[in-house]
C-alpha cells in the first residue's frame, strides 16, 4: 500500500460504486487498497471460506430480526450475503469498504443492498443507526482500529451487537512448509514485512483475548470471543492458489521477477507433493468475538 491518498470523485468510471445513505463523505480521502488489486480474483480463491466464516459470525444471533445491518470491510459481500439469505432479512442491509473494485461485486450478492466507500474509521452514519454491526476479517488491517471500533460502538443503537473475526494461526504442516519454503527464497523478514503492511494486527489478534480487551476498550459490554477451529481439505493445486493472493506471496513473487517466481512455485509443488500428497488439510481457525453496545 503506498501512502498516496485518493478522493472518491477521482475513482476510474468503472470502480465507482454509487453511495447511498451517505452524504458526509463526499468529500472523504481514502488511501488505495491491496485489495483493489485482487477484488477479480477473491471471490472465486478466497469466497468460500469467507462465506463460511460469514456464516459462523452470524450463527448466534437467534431468529428476531435485524431491522438495520451494517458490515464493515465488506469486501466481496460474504456477510451481506449471509444476512440476505436468512428467513427475515434485515429491512436495510448496508456494507462499506474503502475499496471499490471490492464493493462492485458486493452490491450484487442480496436484493436491496446498499454500499457504501468509507474508511472504517471515519463512518458516514449518523449516531445509533444499525441495530448490529460485523466486521470479519477486517480490524486487523486498521492501524487504528480502535478508532474502528468506536466509530462502530456510535452507530450501533444501544443494546445492540457488534461482531467481528480474525483468523487464528495456521497450524497444519503444510502452511509451516509452505512459510518455509517461501521464507528460504525471499527472506523469512520479508514475508513478515510485507502481512504486517496490509494486516498489521493479524498476530495480535489471532489471540481470542487481545480481540476481547479491544471491544472491551472501546466500551462494548458482556464480551465474548471464542476459537472456531475449521479444516479446508484441498489438492496442492487450490492450495498454491489460495496462497498465491496472500499479500507476502504477491510480494515475494514482485521481489523474485516472473522467470525466478514460475521455478519457485514448481519446486515447491513439488516439495509439498513429495511430502504430503496430492490432497492437504489446510486448517485455520477462526477467531470471533461479540460485545454489546450498553
Ligand atoms: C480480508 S478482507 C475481508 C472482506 C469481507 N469482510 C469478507 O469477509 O470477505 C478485508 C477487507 O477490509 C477492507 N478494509 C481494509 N481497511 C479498511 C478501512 N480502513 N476501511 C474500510 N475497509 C477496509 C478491505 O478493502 C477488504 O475488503
Amino acid at each position: 500500500m503506498n501512502g498516496r491518498m485518493r478522493r472518491l470523485s477521482k475513482a476510474p468510471k468503472k470502480d465507482r460504486v454509487p453511495r447511498r445513505g451517505s452524504s458526509s463523505t463526499a468529500e472523504a480521502t481514502i488511501e488505495p487498497s491491496f485489495y483493489d488489486g485482487i477484488a477479480a480474483r477473491y471471490d472465486k480463491t478466497w469466497g468460500p471460506r469467507f462465506e463460511a466464516a460469514a456464516r459462523q459470525l452470524l450463527s448466534r444471533l437467534g431468529r428476531n430480526r435485524i431491522q438495520r445491518a451494517l458490515d464493515i470491510g465488506t469486501g466481496t459481500g460474504a456477510v451481506l450475503k449471509a444476512l440476505g439469505q436468512r428467513q427475515t432479512p434485515p429491512v436495510r442491509l448496508v456494507g462499506c469498504d474503502q475499496s471499490l473494485p471490492m464493493l462492485a461485486r458486493a452490491r450484487r450478492v442480496a436484493r436491496g443492498v446498499e454500499v457504501v466507500a468509507a474508511d472504517a474509521v471515519r463512518l458516514p452514519f449518523p449516531d445509533e443507526s444499525f441495530d448490529l454491526v460485523t466486521a470479519n476479517f477486517v480490524l486487523s488491517h486498521l492501524r487504528d482500529y480502535g478508532e474502528a471500533l468506536r466509530e462502530a460502538f456510535r452507530v450501533l443503537r444501544p443494546a445492540a451487537r457488534l461482531r467481528v473475526s480474525n483468523w487464528a494461526p495456521a497450524t497444519d504442516p503444510c502452511s509451516t512448509a509452505w512459510r518455509e519454503l517461501l521464507g528460504a527464497a525471499v527472506g523469512a523478514e520479508m514475508v513478515e514485512k510485507a502481512t504486517k503492511l496490509v494486516a498489521p494486527w493479524e498476530a495480535h489478534f489471532g489471540d481470542p483475548d487481545n480481540l476481547s480487551a479491544a471491544l472491551r476498550e472501546a466500551g462494548f459490554t458482556g464480551v465474548e470471543a471464542a476459537h472456531i477451529p475449521f479444516v479446508w481439505p484441498s489438492s496442492v493445486e487450490r492450495y498454491l492458489a489460495d496462497r498465491e493472493l496472500n499479500a507476502a506471496t504477491r510480494k515475494a513473487r514482485q521481489e523474485l521477477g516472473e522467470a525466478a517466481w514460475h521455478d519457485f512455485l514448481k519446486s515447491a509443488r513439488r516439495e509439498l507433493r513429495m511430502r504430503f500428497g496430492r490432497n492437504v488439510s489446510h486448517s485455520r481457525g477462526m477467531i470471533m468475538a461479540s460485545g454489546v453496545k450498553p
